[in-house]
């Protein structure tokens, strides 16, 4: 089998910290997410992945690279504009070949593995297996109609009104029939070629079959900031913590239990309660972290207090007032105090930014 990652999209939803970087690459619990993706297909024993890229495709091939980090064989896939997920699969044609393969959204957070969904197609006669996950906002996905018997009766794309609370999550499985399904469907409303509509062909081929399995763990789409602070939660729950040989921490400091802290990274007069991320050559300096936060790379956190946020790599936050919370904050940034007269809040905040005060 092969795999097939998605990275392309602009991330509108992502905004501003979507401008400057690709919506895949934004860590949760500082790991990007399509990393999180790459592993999960190579936990599942398929080493030769292929990777659709967009607009960010450049910013994508040089932190990912050739996959060798990962023991993977990483190949590149253009595609020259937005034109829907199944229009991926089809420029995707000759990577692909005639193998059965999985499809996995660069940008889908999924709790475990997918090896035990891969052992199951690789070792069956289905055309394609898809994951449902009940949601409480089916509208805004693909949503499935089962029959009494489990087996498929249809799928919409972002119904209006959803017959049924199950979203099709980011993970598909194929064989090479899909190819036709995708020669025979138009494109929809938003005019992208939908990956729903092709499976909904197949699964009214009276040959075909498509074996919907319904994951019972979380699962998030990671397209909005909420959605990032919630993957963060998720995965910082499951991580498993550890501190660097390397990293200084005084005796000032209490460091809880379940805190991952990279190499590099400094502690000083510091609470750090978990669960929580700090990387690698970070300095935390009369400092609380508080649950639920990610500190990626290289950032300074000084005489202030943090919690439930993600702070992207190379940022300061300093001397603020009041606690930082439900906040992402992006690469470089920096959030800080001043005792500078006129007194006034001074901002040089980038485009589609938002500042809540209290
Ligand atoms: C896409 C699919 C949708 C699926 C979702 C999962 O939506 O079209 O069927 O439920 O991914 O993340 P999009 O992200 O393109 O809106």
């Amino acid at each position: 089998m092969k795999g097939l990652i998605l990275s392309g999209g602009k991330g509108t939803r992502l905004y501003p910290l979507t401008y400057t970087r690709a919506k895949q690459l934004i860590p949760v619990a500082n790991e990007p997410v399509l990393f999180r993706v790459i592993r999960a297909i190579r936990d599942a024993g398929i080493d030769e992945i292929g990777i659709v890229i967009g607009d960010t495709g450049p910013e994508v091939r040089e932190t990912v690279g050739d996959g060798s980090r990962w023991g993977v064989k990483i190949t590149y896939i253009p595609q020259d504009r937005p034109s829907g997920l199944a229009h991926a699969v089809k420029i995707s044609r000759d990577f692909l070949g005639d193998d059965r393969f999985v499809m996995f959204l660069g940008d889908n957070v999924i709790q475990g593995g997918i090896n035990t969904l891969i052992e199951k197609f690789a070792d069956s006669e289905w055309n394609s297996q898809i994951v449902l996950k009940k949601v409480a906002n089916p509208q805004q996905f693909g949503v499935a109609e089962l029959n009494a018997d489990g087996s498929i009766k249809q799928l919409v794309e972002k119904p209006k009104e959803p017959k049924s609370d199950l979203a099709l999550v980011g993970i598909y499985m194929f064989d090479h029939n899909i190819y036709e399904a995708i020669d025979n469907i138009q494109p929809s409303w938003r005019n992208e070629l939908e990956i729903t509509d092709a499976i909904q062909w197949l699964a009214m081929h009276e040959d075909m079959r498509v074996h919907p399995y319904v994951h019972e763990g979380w699962w998030i789409d990671t397209g909005k900031p909420i959605d990032m602070l919630d993957a963060n939660d998720a995965v910082l729950d499951e991580m498993t913590p550890g501190i660097a040989d390397d990293v200084e921490i005084d005796e000032a400091s209490t460091v809880g239990r379940r805190v991952k802290i990279e190499s590099g990274a400094k502690i000083i007069n510091s609470i750090i309660r978990g669960p929580t991320a700090i990387g690698e050559n970070c300095v935390i300096e009369n400092a609380y972290i508080g649950p639920y936060t990610s500190v990626y790379h290289n950032c300074k956190v000084s005489n202030c207090e943090l919690e439930h946020s993600i702070i992207l790599e190379g940022s300061e936050v300093s001397d603020v007032p009041v606690r930082v919370m439900d906040s992402m904050i992006g690469r470089n940034a920096t959030v800080s105090h001043t005792t500078q007269k006129p007194t006034a809040i001074k901002m040089n905040l980038g485009d589609h930014s938002k500042l809540w005060l209290p």
